[in-house]
Protein backbone atom coordinates (compact mmCIF):
# COMPACT_ATOMS: atom_id res chain seq x y z
CA UNK A 1 0.00 0.00 0.00
CA UNK A 2 1.39 3.60 -0.98
CA UNK A 3 1.81 5.93 2.21
CA UNK A 4 1.45 9.88 2.00
CA UNK A 5 4.12 11.60 1.20
CA UNK A 6 5.68 13.26 3.88
CA UNK A 7 5.47 16.33 2.66
CA UNK A 8 2.38 17.75 2.77
CA UNK A 9 0.85 19.29 -0.51
CA UNK A 10 0.14 22.59 -0.35
CA UNK A 11 -3.76 23.55 -0.64
CA UNK A 12 -4.19 26.53 -3.10
CA UNK A 13 -7.60 28.25 -2.26
CA UNK A 14 -7.24 30.03 -6.13
CA UNK A 15 -6.21 26.80 -7.51
CA UNK A 16 -8.63 25.24 -10.50
CA UNK A 17 -10.29 22.68 -8.03
CA UNK A 18 -10.29 20.16 -10.62
CA UNK A 19 -6.51 20.60 -11.38
CA UNK A 20 -6.04 19.89 -8.10
CA UNK A 21 -8.19 17.01 -7.70
CA UNK A 22 -6.53 15.18 -10.50
CA UNK A 23 -3.07 15.84 -8.87
CA UNK A 24 -4.02 14.61 -5.70
CA UNK A 25 -5.71 11.27 -6.71
CA UNK A 26 -2.59 10.78 -8.99
CA UNK A 27 -0.52 10.51 -5.57
CA UNK A 28 -1.51 7.05 -5.57
CA UNK A 29 -2.45 6.87 -1.99
CA UNK A 30 -5.86 7.71 -0.87
CA UNK A 31 -4.83 9.63 2.28
CA UNK A 32 -2.41 12.89 2.06
CA UNK A 33 -0.98 15.19 4.49
CA UNK A 34 -1.76 18.88 2.91
CA UNK A 35 -1.06 22.30 4.36
CA UNK A 36 -4.02 24.37 4.39
CA UNK A 37 -3.23 28.56 4.37
CA UNK A 38 -1.65 30.08 7.59
CA UNK A 39 0.81 27.02 7.94
CA UNK A 40 -1.70 24.28 9.46
CA UNK A 41 -1.60 20.96 8.59
CA UNK A 42 -3.95 18.04 8.22
CA UNK A 43 -4.68 14.77 6.65
CA UNK A 44 -6.83 14.62 3.53
CA UNK A 45 -8.67 11.78 2.16
CA UNK A 46 -9.13 11.89 -1.55
CA UNK A 47 -11.03 9.04 -3.48
CA UNK A 48 -14.95 8.52 -2.75
CA UNK A 49 -13.66 5.27 -0.62
CA UNK A 50 -12.22 6.96 1.85
CA UNK A 51 -13.63 10.04 1.91
CA UNK A 52 -17.62 8.29 2.92
CA UNK A 53 -14.68 5.91 5.47
CA UNK A 54 -13.87 9.45 7.24
CA UNK A 55 -17.34 11.22 6.76
CA UNK A 56 -18.78 8.34 9.09
CA UNK A 57 -15.87 7.13 11.34
CA UNK A 58 -17.26 6.90 14.74
CA UNK A 59 -13.71 7.86 15.82
CA UNK A 60 -13.29 11.12 14.07
CA UNK A 61 -15.29 14.06 15.65
CA UNK A 62 -16.49 17.32 14.49
CA UNK A 63 -15.73 18.57 18.03
CA UNK A 64 -12.59 21.00 18.00
CA UNK A 65 -12.35 20.56 22.19
CA UNK A 66 -10.41 17.26 20.41
CA UNK A 67 -8.02 19.29 18.58
CA UNK A 68 -4.67 19.65 21.01
CA UNK A 69 -3.47 22.15 18.60
CA UNK A 70 -6.32 24.14 18.83
CA UNK A 71 -6.93 24.09 22.57
CA UNK A 72 -3.02 24.51 23.71
CA UNK A 73 -3.00 27.72 21.62
CA UNK A 74 -1.25 27.02 18.74
CA UNK A 75 -3.56 27.78 16.43
CA UNK A 76 -3.57 31.76 16.06
CA UNK A 77 -6.94 32.87 17.11
CA UNK A 78 -7.34 35.08 13.95
CA UNK A 79 -6.48 32.03 11.46
CA UNK A 80 -8.63 32.36 8.53
CA UNK A 81 -10.47 29.40 8.36
CA UNK A 82 -10.55 29.29 12.51
CA UNK A 83 -14.79 30.68 12.29
CA UNK A 84 -15.45 27.50 9.95
CA UNK A 85 -14.32 25.04 11.97
CA UNK A 86 -15.45 26.11 15.78
CA UNK A 87 -19.23 27.40 17.35
CA UNK A 88 -21.97 26.22 19.18
CA UNK A 89 -24.17 24.50 16.68
CA UNK A 90 -24.46 21.19 15.75
CA UNK A 91 -21.94 21.22 13.10
CA UNK A 92 -19.13 21.81 15.34
CA UNK A 93 -20.79 19.36 18.51
CA UNK A 94 -20.55 15.57 18.58
CA UNK A 95 -21.78 12.85 20.38
CA UNK A 96 -24.96 13.32 22.27
CA UNK A 97 -24.65 17.66 21.87
CA UNK A 98 -25.05 16.65 18.43
CA UNK A 99 -27.89 14.66 18.49
CA UNK A 100 -29.26 17.27 20.87
CA UNK A 101 -28.75 20.18 18.74
CA UNK A 102 -30.06 18.60 15.30
CA UNK A 103 -33.03 16.88 17.35
CA UNK A 104 -34.24 20.47 17.69
CA UNK A 105 -34.24 21.17 13.90
CA UNK A 106 -34.55 17.97 11.94
CA UNK A 107 -38.34 17.74 11.85
CA UNK A 108 -38.46 21.51 10.16
CA UNK A 109 -36.01 20.26 7.34
CA UNK A 110 -37.86 16.57 6.77
CA UNK A 111 -38.98 15.64 3.08
CA UNK A 112 -42.61 15.89 3.88
CA UNK A 113 -42.20 19.28 5.39
CA UNK A 114 -39.90 20.74 2.68
CA UNK A 115 -42.17 19.50 -0.31
CA UNK A 116 -44.92 21.30 1.32
CA UNK A 117 -42.71 24.42 0.30
CA UNK A 118 -42.75 23.74 -3.41
CA UNK A 119 -45.33 25.84 -4.77
CA UNK A 120 -43.87 28.99 -2.24
CA UNK A 121 -40.68 28.22 -3.64
CA UNK A 122 -41.69 28.55 -7.05
CA UNK A 123 -43.33 31.80 -6.55
CA UNK A 124 -39.68 33.17 -4.98
CA UNK A 125 -38.22 32.30 -8.61
CA UNK A 126 -40.70 33.48 -10.73
CA UNK A 127 -40.93 36.88 -9.26
CA UNK A 128 -36.75 36.39 -9.41
CA UNK A 129 -37.00 36.04 -13.09
CA UNK A 130 -39.71 38.60 -13.63
CA UNK A 131 -37.47 41.13 -11.95
CA UNK A 132 -34.43 39.69 -14.43
CA UNK A 133 -36.82 40.00 -17.18
CA UNK A 134 -36.44 43.57 -17.10
CA UNK A 135 -32.78 43.39 -18.27
CA UNK A 136 -33.69 43.11 -21.26
CA UNK A 137 -31.00 42.44 -23.65
CA UNK A 138 -27.83 43.49 -21.45
CA UNK A 139 -25.90 40.71 -19.66
CA UNK A 140 -27.10 40.07 -15.82
CA UNK A 141 -24.92 38.15 -13.15
CA UNK A 142 -26.96 35.03 -13.01
CA UNK A 143 -25.49 34.21 -9.42
CA UNK A 144 -26.28 37.50 -7.81
CA UNK A 145 -29.42 38.29 -9.49
CA UNK A 146 -30.76 35.03 -9.10
CA UNK A 147 -29.44 32.10 -7.56
CA UNK A 148 -27.95 34.40 -4.67
CA UNK A 149 -31.65 35.16 -4.07
CA UNK A 150 -33.57 32.28 -4.08
CA UNK A 151 -31.87 30.08 -1.17
CA UNK A 152 -31.97 33.93 0.92
CA UNK A 153 -35.37 34.60 0.95
CA UNK A 154 -36.49 31.19 1.24
CA UNK A 155 -34.40 30.50 4.26
CA UNK A 156 -35.89 33.70 6.14
CA UNK A 157 -38.98 32.76 5.33
CA UNK A 158 -38.25 29.56 7.44
CA UNK A 159 -36.35 31.34 10.22
CA UNK A 160 -38.81 34.24 9.97
CA UNK A 161 -36.12 36.60 9.34
CA UNK A 162 -37.17 40.22 8.28
CA UNK A 163 -35.79 40.73 3.87
CA UNK A 164 -34.15 44.40 6.17
CA UNK A 165 -31.88 42.20 7.94
CA UNK A 166 -30.76 40.20 5.46
CA UNK A 167 -29.63 43.55 3.60
CA UNK A 168 -27.93 44.58 6.38
CA UNK A 169 -25.67 40.75 6.77
CA UNK A 170 -24.66 40.69 3.23
CA UNK A 171 -21.48 41.90 3.71
CA UNK A 172 -20.81 40.01 6.44
CA UNK A 173 -21.75 36.99 4.96
CA UNK A 174 -19.81 38.21 1.75
CA UNK A 175 -16.84 38.22 4.24
CA UNK A 176 -17.19 34.97 5.90
CA UNK A 177 -17.45 32.83 2.35
CA UNK A 178 -14.19 34.20 0.91
CA UNK A 179 -11.75 34.63 3.89
CA UNK A 180 -9.09 36.36 3.09
CA UNK A 181 -4.84 35.69 3.94
CA UNK A 182 -4.21 37.09 7.41
CA UNK A 183 -2.03 39.60 6.96
CA UNK A 184 -4.97 41.23 4.22
CA UNK A 185 -7.81 40.54 6.91
CA UNK A 186 -7.43 40.68 10.58
CA UNK A 187 -10.35 40.62 12.43
CA UNK A 188 -12.37 40.75 9.27
CA UNK A 189 -14.32 37.40 9.83
CA UNK A 190 -14.42 37.78 13.06
CA UNK A 191 -15.97 41.40 12.89
CA UNK A 192 -18.53 39.49 9.80
CA UNK A 193 -19.18 37.00 12.59
CA UNK A 194 -20.29 39.27 15.28
CA UNK A 195 -22.74 41.34 12.74
CA UNK A 196 -24.26 38.58 12.09
CA UNK A 197 -24.57 37.20 15.76
CA UNK A 198 -25.51 40.63 16.36
CA UNK A 199 -28.53 41.03 14.33
CA UNK A 200 -29.54 37.75 15.24
CA UNK A 201 -29.94 38.54 18.62
CA UNK A 202 -31.94 41.41 18.55
CA UNK A 203 -34.21 39.16 16.34
CA UNK A 204 -34.51 36.64 18.55
CA UNK A 205 -35.57 39.94 21.59
CA UNK A 206 -38.16 40.87 18.83
CA UNK A 207 -39.81 37.11 18.51
CA UNK A 208 -39.49 36.63 22.22
CA UNK A 209 -42.30 39.87 22.14
CA UNK A 210 -43.73 38.87 18.73
CA UNK A 211 -44.03 35.02 18.00
CA UNK A 212 -44.55 33.57 14.27
CA UNK A 213 -45.45 30.47 12.46
CA UNK A 214 -41.58 30.21 12.05
CA UNK A 215 -38.37 28.13 13.06
CA UNK A 216 -36.74 30.39 15.08
CA UNK A 217 -40.27 30.95 16.86
CA UNK A 218 -39.82 27.08 17.54
CA UNK A 219 -36.29 27.44 18.83
CA UNK A 220 -36.98 29.91 21.46
CA UNK A 221 -39.63 28.54 22.51
CA UNK A 222 -37.83 25.62 22.75
CA UNK A 223 -34.84 27.36 24.92
CA UNK A 224 -37.47 29.22 27.38
CA UNK A 225 -39.31 26.08 28.44
CA UNK A 226 -35.67 24.49 29.23
CA UNK A 227 -32.48 25.91 29.01
CA UNK A 228 -30.91 22.33 29.04
CA UNK A 229 -32.24 21.67 25.69
CA UNK A 230 -30.84 25.00 24.28
CA UNK A 231 -28.42 27.57 25.83
CA UNK A 232 -28.93 31.16 24.80
CA UNK A 233 -25.24 30.90 23.01
CA UNK A 234 -26.59 27.72 20.97
CA UNK A 235 -29.84 29.05 20.05
CA UNK A 236 -27.52 32.10 18.18
CA UNK A 237 -25.26 29.12 16.69
CA UNK A 238 -28.05 27.35 15.37
CA UNK A 239 -30.06 30.56 13.76
CA UNK A 240 -26.52 31.64 12.51
CA UNK A 241 -26.02 28.15 11.00
CA UNK A 242 -28.93 27.70 9.35
CA UNK A 243 -28.90 30.77 7.85
CA UNK A 244 -25.33 30.42 6.76
CA UNK A 245 -24.82 26.68 5.89
CA UNK A 246 -27.34 26.39 3.01
CA UNK A 247 -26.71 29.97 1.16
CA UNK A 248 -23.54 30.25 -0.27
CA UNK A 249 -23.22 26.10 -0.87
CA UNK A 250 -27.04 26.56 -2.80
CA UNK A 251 -25.72 29.58 -4.44
CA UNK A 252 -23.05 27.77 -6.28
CA UNK A 253 -24.83 24.19 -6.92
CA UNK A 254 -27.41 27.02 -9.00
CA UNK A 255 -24.96 28.82 -10.51
CA UNK A 256 -22.18 25.83 -11.36
CA UNK A 257 -25.03 23.54 -12.55
CA UNK A 258 -26.44 26.58 -15.19
CA UNK A 259 -22.61 26.92 -16.61
CA UNK A 260 -22.35 23.38 -17.21
CA UNK A 261 -25.73 23.32 -19.27
CA UNK A 262 -24.74 26.20 -20.81
CA UNK A 263 -21.45 24.94 -21.78
CA UNK A 264 -23.04 21.65 -23.00
CA UNK A 265 -26.59 22.16 -24.54
CA UNK A 266 -27.00 18.30 -25.56
CA UNK A 267 -27.54 18.34 -21.87
CA UNK A 268 -30.66 20.80 -21.73
CA UNK A 269 -31.71 19.24 -24.95
CA UNK A 270 -32.16 15.81 -23.00
CA UNK A 271 -34.25 17.46 -20.50
CA UNK A 272 -36.66 19.17 -22.98
CA UNK A 273 -37.26 15.61 -25.01
CA UNK A 274 -38.39 14.43 -21.81
CA UNK A 275 -35.02 11.63 -21.42
CA UNK A 276 -33.77 13.43 -18.07
CA UNK A 277 -35.59 15.23 -15.12
CA UNK A 278 -34.20 18.78 -13.42
CA UNK A 279 -33.76 16.40 -10.40
CA UNK A 280 -31.36 14.47 -12.41
CA UNK A 281 -29.50 17.61 -13.81
CA UNK A 282 -29.21 18.60 -9.71
CA UNK A 283 -28.18 15.11 -9.14
CA UNK A 284 -25.20 15.33 -11.72
CA UNK A 285 -24.36 18.55 -10.73
CA UNK A 286 -23.68 17.96 -7.37
CA UNK A 287 -21.73 14.86 -8.51
CA UNK A 288 -19.81 16.41 -11.04
CA UNK A 289 -19.01 19.79 -9.49
CA UNK A 290 -19.26 19.81 -5.60
CA UNK A 291 -19.91 23.27 -4.41
CA UNK A 292 -18.17 21.93 -1.20
CA UNK A 293 -14.66 21.29 -1.93
CA UNK A 294 -13.11 20.29 1.76
CA UNK A 295 -14.85 19.00 4.56
CA UNK A 296 -13.13 20.48 7.55
CA UNK A 297 -11.94 19.07 10.00
CA UNK A 298 -12.80 16.28 11.82
CA UNK A 299 -10.38 15.03 14.37
CA UNK A 300 -9.18 11.53 16.00
CA UNK A 301 -10.66 10.92 19.05
CA UNK A 302 -8.29 7.84 19.32
CA UNK A 303 -5.51 6.54 16.60
CA UNK A 304 -7.69 5.34 13.59
CA UNK A 305 -6.87 3.50 10.35
CA UNK A 306 -7.71 5.37 7.27
CA UNK A 307 -6.99 3.93 3.87
CA UNK A 308 -3.95 1.55 4.92
CA UNK A 309 -2.28 5.03 7.06
CA UNK A 310 -2.55 5.44 10.99
CA UNK A 311 -3.72 8.41 11.65
CA UNK A 312 -2.89 9.66 15.69
CA UNK A 313 -5.18 10.79 18.05
CA UNK A 314 -5.73 14.41 17.80
CA UNK A 315 -4.69 14.74 14.36
CA UNK A 316 -7.40 16.84 11.95
CA UNK A 317 -8.88 14.96 9.07
CA UNK A 318 -10.47 16.43 6.08
CA UNK A 319 -12.48 14.80 3.31
CA UNK A 320 -11.79 16.03 -0.25
CA UNK A 321 -15.81 16.03 -1.64
CA UNK A 322 -15.29 17.64 -4.79
CA UNK A 323 -12.52 15.28 -5.47
CA UNK A 324 -14.56 11.89 -4.25
CA UNK A 325 -17.04 12.76 -7.27
CA UNK A 326 -14.40 13.33 -9.63
CA UNK A 327 -13.34 9.61 -8.55
CA UNK A 328 -12.10 7.54 -11.42
CA UNK A 329 -12.40 4.58 -9.92
CA UNK A 330 -16.10 5.47 -9.45
CA UNK A 331 -17.16 7.70 -12.61
CA UNK A 332 -16.03 7.07 -15.94
CA UNK A 333 -14.64 10.53 -17.61
CA UNK A 334 -15.73 12.07 -14.28
CA UNK A 335 -14.97 15.82 -15.75
CA UNK A 336 -17.76 14.86 -18.05
CA UNK A 337 -20.95 16.71 -17.06
CA UNK A 338 -23.54 13.69 -18.30
CA UNK A 339 -26.88 12.76 -17.70
CA UNK A 340 -26.21 9.52 -18.98
CA UNK A 341 -23.95 7.79 -16.99
CA UNK A 342 -25.34 5.19 -14.83
CA UNK A 343 -24.25 6.37 -11.40
CA UNK A 344 -24.39 9.57 -9.91
CA UNK A 345 -23.23 8.83 -6.35
CA UNK A 346 -21.48 11.74 -4.54
CA UNK A 347 -20.93 13.02 -1.14
CA UNK A 348 -21.66 16.89 -1.94
CA UNK A 349 -23.87 16.67 1.19
CA UNK A 350 -21.51 13.96 3.02
CA UNK A 351 -22.14 11.35 4.63
CA UNK A 352 -22.91 9.93 8.59
CA UNK A 353 -24.16 11.75 11.43
CA UNK A 354 -23.47 15.17 10.32
CA UNK A 355 -25.24 14.29 6.69
CA UNK A 356 -26.59 17.79 5.42
CA UNK A 357 -30.21 18.58 7.26
CA UNK A 358 -30.85 20.89 4.47
CA UNK A 359 -29.84 18.60 1.35
CA UNK A 360 -33.74 17.99 0.01
CA UNK A 361 -34.56 21.77 0.92
CA UNK A 362 -31.09 22.72 -1.28
CA UNK A 363 -32.23 19.97 -4.25
CA UNK A 364 -35.59 21.32 -4.18
CA UNK A 365 -34.64 25.10 -4.61
CA UNK A 366 -31.88 24.12 -7.04
CA UNK A 367 -34.79 21.97 -9.52
CA UNK A 368 -37.36 24.55 -9.18
CA UNK A 369 -34.94 27.63 -10.04
CA UNK A 370 -33.18 25.26 -13.27
CA UNK A 371 -36.64 24.35 -14.31
CA UNK A 372 -38.36 27.68 -14.15
CA UNK A 373 -34.87 29.27 -15.43
CA UNK A 374 -34.71 27.32 -18.72
CA UNK A 375 -38.08 27.28 -19.35
CA UNK A 376 -38.45 31.37 -19.27
CA UNK A 377 -35.56 32.03 -20.89
CA UNK A 378 -34.87 29.15 -23.62
CA UNK A 379 -32.31 30.81 -25.32
CA UNK A 380 -30.24 31.60 -22.65
CA UNK A 381 -26.64 31.83 -22.72
CA UNK A 382 -22.79 32.62 -21.12
CA UNK A 383 -21.77 36.22 -21.90
CA UNK A 384 -18.60 35.37 -21.90
CA UNK A 385 -15.88 32.44 -21.39
CA UNK A 386 -13.74 34.14 -18.94
CA UNK A 387 -15.14 33.93 -15.50
CA UNK A 388 -12.99 34.15 -11.92
CA UNK A 389 -13.36 31.38 -9.47
CA UNK A 390 -13.79 31.79 -5.63
CA UNK A 391 -10.67 31.99 -3.68
CA UNK A 392 -11.88 28.99 -1.20
CA UNK A 393 -10.66 26.21 0.70
CA UNK A 394 -13.88 25.01 2.10
CA UNK A 395 -15.63 25.88 -1.18
CA UNK A 396 -15.45 26.05 -4.73
CA UNK A 397 -17.59 27.72 -7.70
CA UNK A 398 -17.87 31.14 -9.55
CA UNK A 399 -17.75 34.55 -8.27
CA UNK A 400 -20.04 36.09 -10.85
CA UNK A 401 -21.85 34.32 -13.74
CA UNK A 402 -22.69 36.83 -16.49
CA UNK A 403 -25.53 35.49 -18.84
CA UNK A 404 -27.62 36.82 -22.10
CA UNK A 405 -31.35 36.27 -21.11
CA UNK A 406 -32.67 35.76 -24.53
CA UNK A 407 -29.17 34.41 -26.28
CA UNK A 408 -26.80 36.10 -28.68
CA UNK A 409 -23.68 37.90 -28.25
CA UNK A 410 -22.66 40.80 -26.14
C1 LIG B 1 -26.26 22.58 -2.32
C2 LIG B 1 -26.44 22.98 -1.09
C3 LIG B 1 -25.75 22.38 0.09
C4 LIG B 1 -24.59 21.65 0.16
C5 LIG B 1 -23.68 21.25 -0.98
C6 LIG B 1 -24.37 21.32 1.55
C7 LIG B 1 -23.33 20.56 2.03
C8 LIG B 1 -23.20 20.13 3.33
C9 LIG B 1 -22.20 19.22 3.80
C10 LIG B 1 -21.10 18.60 2.95
C11 LIG B 1 -22.40 19.03 5.13
C12 LIG B 1 -21.60 18.11 6.05
C13 LIG B 1 -20.35 18.78 6.56
C14 LIG B 1 -19.46 17.82 7.31
O1 LIG B 1 -19.79 16.65 7.52
O2 LIG B 1 -18.38 18.26 7.71
C15 LIG B 1 -23.53 19.85 5.50
C16 LIG B 1 -24.04 19.95 6.79
C17 LIG B 1 -25.04 20.82 7.14
N1 LIG B 1 -25.83 21.55 6.28
FE1 LIG B 1 -25.69 21.61 4.28
N2 LIG B 1 -25.39 21.87 2.29
C18 LIG B 1 -26.27 22.51 1.44
C19 LIG B 1 -27.44 23.14 1.77
C20 LIG B 1 -27.92 23.30 3.05
C21 LIG B 1 -29.14 23.97 3.41
C22 LIG B 1 -30.15 24.56 2.42
C23 LIG B 1 -29.19 24.00 4.77
C24 LIG B 1 -30.24 24.56 5.70
C25 LIG B 1 -31.01 25.52 5.43
C26 LIG B 1 -28.01 23.31 5.26
C27 LIG B 1 -27.71 23.13 6.59
C28 LIG B 1 -26.72 22.28 7.04
C29 LIG B 1 -26.49 22.01 8.45
C30 LIG B 1 -27.26 22.60 9.61
C31 LIG B 1 -25.44 21.09 8.50
C32 LIG B 1 -24.84 20.48 9.75
C33 LIG B 1 -25.48 19.14 10.01
C34 LIG B 1 -24.88 18.43 11.20
O3 LIG B 1 -23.79 18.79 11.65
O4 LIG B 1 -25.53 17.49 11.69
N3 LIG B 1 -27.27 22.92 4.20
N4 LIG B 1 -24.02 20.49 4.40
Amino acid sequence: MEQPDSVPFPLDPAADPAVEAAALLKQGCPVQNVLLPGGVTAVAALDHKTAKQVLGHAHLTKDPAHWPALTDGRIPDDWELGALVQGAGMLHAGGEAHARLRGLVSAAFRRTSIEAMRPRIEDIAHALLDRLESAGTDAVDLREEFAWQLPMQVICEVLGVPATAVAKLRDAFDRLVTPQPLESDQGGILAAQMTIAGELTQLIALKRENPGADLATELIRARDEDEDRLSDEELVQTMFLLLIAGQETTVILITNTVHSLLSDPSQVAAVRAGTHTWSDVVDEGLRHSSPVRYALMRYATENVEIGGVTIAKGEPVIAALFAAGRDPEVHENADRFDLDRSSRQHLAFGHGAHYCIGATLAKLEAEVALGALFTRFPHLALATDDLTTMRSIPLQGFEALPVLLQGGTV
